[in-house]
């Protein structure tokens, strides 16, 4: 029996916040195409400003659970992403990402100096309005919302957490005191052992404004 591949609008409609999981391990491969998939989303002037560590390890997990304040995904999901977002990245080389443009034929080398040098504007007049950390976050949660929808699509589960001490969890991962980093969210990802309901959403009415904010 072929295994019916969900589409991205059924995998959208499917997801639901899943908070107990079973014990079975995600398959390798399947972790593979996650990260390759977050690797994919885009970034605020293709700056690449997000990291994403891998927790599996049992201590890493009880560092994670302790920094959720005992929440149940790190305890029982087989693997915890943690999504970095790096508000100073912009001042690294991106050379790599330049040539890389270029020699795809993305970019010409005219765009390329072009385009770095607006980014580098862009980002110092971010970076006096403080808001740095903001758009680095912004482009590590894209990331983390790919990675729930591949998962979904996989049979995998999820839960996307904002529940947590962000120095224990950059003590988790290893980046203890690192001002220069942000957390920008975690994900559980496992097998569920529970089905919940979709709670629902406002109606789109609701949401939804036409040409002006309306209230
Ligand atoms: C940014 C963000 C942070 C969240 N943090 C947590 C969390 O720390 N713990 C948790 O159990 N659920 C967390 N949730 C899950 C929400 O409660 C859930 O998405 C919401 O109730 C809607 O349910 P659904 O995801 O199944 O549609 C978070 C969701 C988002 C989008």
């Amino acid at each position: 029996m072929t295994q019916h591949i969900l589409s991205v609008a059924e995998s959208i409609r499917t997801r639901r916040t899943v908070r107990h999981y079973r014990q079975d391990p995600v398959p390798a491969a399947h972790l593979d195409a996650l990260l390759d998939l977050a690797n994919e989303a885009p970034t605020s002037w293709n700056l690449q400003d997000r990291a994403i560590v891998v927790v599996s390890s049992a201590e890493g997990r009880a560092a994670l659970t302790l920094a959720t304040g005992g929440q149940p995904q790190p305890q029982e999901a087989p693997v915890m992403l943690v999504f970095v977002a790096e508000p100073g990245s912009w001042r690294q080389d991106h050379s790599d990402v330049h040539e890389q443009a270029m020699r795809l034929g993305a970019w010409n080398a005219e765009f390329s100096t072009g385009f770095g040098a607006a980014s580098e504007a862009f980002q110092l007049g971010l970076e006096q309005r403080g808001l740095l950390r903001e758009y680095a976050v912004k482009d590590a949660m894209i990331a983390a919302s790919f990675v729930m929808l591949a998962a979904t699509e996989l049979g995998l589960a999820t839960s996307p957490m904002n529940g947590w001490d962000e120095d224990a969890v950059k003590k988790a991962i290893g980046v203890d005191g690192r001002e220069d980093l942000a957390i920008a969210l975690l994900v559980s990802v496992g097998y569920a052992a529970a089905e919940p309901r979709h709670p629902g959403r406002r109606d789109r009415s609701r949401v939804v404004h036409l040409e002006r904010y309306r209230g």
